[in-house]
């Protein structure tokens, strides 16, 4: 295989300035395109780990949408991008690697990236690979505004979950991290000027021939570009060049990114949340099938149709949140699940708490520990910020934190607790595709709402809403009154799950 040497690590951000005025030629000339230089690649030998890594990010892509991943985003936006990091004979190497056109850039080598990981608190497995989830806030806000941030840490965790997932499925060992300082690498790589951040490091172990259907991406051999397509990326820079508007909103969200996160990242295998409801008594995953294949048949709900699903089938969604995740998060439960049933054959309608301490405050006069909750359909519509085609859903998931514990460890902190309730989500919609019921993730709801349906104490934030129920096959549907075929609004260009209209 062929591997890019270096990117283009030129940066232009085109801002107009004042001293250009309003002529016709400073207008036209900013209209203009400039094609970067073009580096020839040199050939190399790929070193050893980049080609289970580039392998485990082609199996995540399987079963998404062209040229998606199978993750689910809000907006189908996917404002991440992957690096994988290898261990040289001196030191360590960073690539680029674009799974949508398959091409793999080298970014960086030699000692001083070997420093600036040590620095970092990483260590590349013998044989193996780090895989880095590089988020891009910038396409989700660019549609979404402020919320937008929001959407990136929850669509990065989605994803970064999604990829343990599939490692894990081929080495046991496999182990996701947030907590370490990565600040030195991120300042190597220029990541800042790029506005961009390391979300978390995906640890990938040479393999050990595994379990799952696609196990394949373990196998510890290198990339051969004849038998699986990866080329060297010829020139173009390593990072899209940025413009000035992606800089001027780096430039608001800047100020929050602290540096010098905690670097006590120890890796525990141990479930996300406590179990306090009965509805989470099954064992997670119990049908035995492999995450990577529920990861390929996983699905957002496009709309639900009128229809109960069993309390059975519900406990199988619900109980994947109790799955082991090999991950450094500490213990506790800062982010809790309730459900507010509407339409289960077996509980009744009301709210019930899933998970934590305190959870399950239900008075019983709505079913078995529910507390009764009276929600309209209009209503139910107006909360999810007029998305109608939530209406006949059976269930929603509310996974929700304290206030003052969201706020507690600063900026970085809010971005932790999302973390959870974006892998708790992922965990659901794994749920979900082994019950066969239909899902969807929701980014769009009036979060005070929500919590006075519930009955949620009056310092909880609501998260993130995951929403069950039955769905007619999307041929069929297409979430807007009179048009037929299936259509998933929140792919429309404006922010329809913000009631822009
Ligand atoms: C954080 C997040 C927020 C989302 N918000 C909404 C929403 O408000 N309404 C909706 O219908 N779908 C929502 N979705 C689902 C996305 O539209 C869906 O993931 C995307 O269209 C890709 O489709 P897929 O999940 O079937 O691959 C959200 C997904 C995520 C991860």
């Amino acid at each position: 295989m062929l591997l890019a040497e270096g990117g283009d690590r030129t940066w232009e951000a085109t801002r107009p300035g004042p001293a250009e005025g309003p002529s016709a030629a400073a207008f036209w000339d900013r209209m203009m395109l400039t094609a970067p230089a073009r580096r020839a690649p040199s050939p190399r030998a790929a070193p050893a780990g980049l080609g289970p890594a580039l392998r485990l990010l082609e199996a995540a892509w399987h079963g998404g949408r062209a040229g998606m991943p199978a993750a689910p985003s809000a907006g189908a936006l996917h404002p991440y991008e992957c690096l994988v990091v290898t261990g040289t004979g001196t030191g360590a190497a960073v690539f680029a690697a674009d799974p949508v056109r398959r091409t793999c850039a080298l970014l960086t080598e030699g000692p001083e990236t070997g420093r600036a990981l040590d620095e970092s608190g990483l260590a590349v497995p013998e044989g193996g690979a780090l895989l880095l989830v590089v988020a891009r806030p910038w396409l989700s806000i660019r549609k979404y505004g402020d919320r937008g941030y929001l959407y990136t840490q929850l669509d990065a965790a989605h994803f970064a979950v999604h990829l343990l997932g599939l490692a894990a499925d081929a080495d046991e060992r496999a182990a996701l991290r947030t907590r370490l300082d990565t600040g030195p690498l991120a300042a190597l790589l220029g990541l800042d000027r790029h506005c961009r951040f390391i979300h978390s490091v995906l640890t990938v172990g040479a393999g050990r021939g595994g379990r799952g259907p696609d196990a394949g991406h373990g196998t510890g051999t290198g990339p051969d570009t004849g038998r699986d397509g990866w080329s060297q990326t010829r020139g173009g820079a390593a990072f899209a060049p940025v413009s000035w508007l992606e800089q001027a909103c780096w430039g608001l969200i800047g100020p929050f990114r602290e540096r010098g996160r905690p670097a006590d990242s120890e890796v525990v295998p141990e479930p996300l949340v406590s179990r306090a409801s009965e509805l989470l008594g099954g064992r997670p995953f119990a049908s035995g099938e492999s995450r990577t294949g529920l990861a390929a048949r996983r699905r957002s709900a496009k709309t639900f149709t009128k229809g109960a699903v069993s309390r059975h089938d519900l406990g199988v969604v619900l109980s994947a949140m109790r799955a082991e995740l090999r991950t450094d998060l500490p213990g506790g439960d800062p982010v809790r699940a309730t459900l507010v049933a509407r339409d289960v054959t077996g509980l009744g309608v009301g709210s019930i708490g899933l998970t934590g301490a305190g959870a399950g405050t239900g008075t019983g006069a709505a079913g078995p520990g529910l507390a009764p909750t009276a929600v309209t359909d209009e209503e139910l519509v107006e909360i999810c910020m007029g998305q109608d085609h939530l209406r006949h859903a059976a269930g929603f998931v509310l996974l929700h934190a304290r206030r003052q514990e969201l706020l507690r460890d600063g900026p970085s902190g809010i971005d932790r607790v999302l973390f959870r309730a974006g892998a708790l989500g992922h965990l659901l919609y794994l749920g979900a595709a082994e019950a066969e019921l239909s899902i969807t993730a929701i980014g769009g709801f009036d979060s005070a709402r929500w919590r006075a349906v519930a009955d949620l104490a009056a310092d909880e934030e609501v998260l993130y809403v995951l929403v069950i129920g039955t769905s007619a096959p999307d041929s069929d549907v297409s979430g807007v009154p009179g048009v037929s075929g299936a259509m998933k609004l929140d792919r429309l260009h404006v922010a329809y799950a913000q009631n822009e209209r």
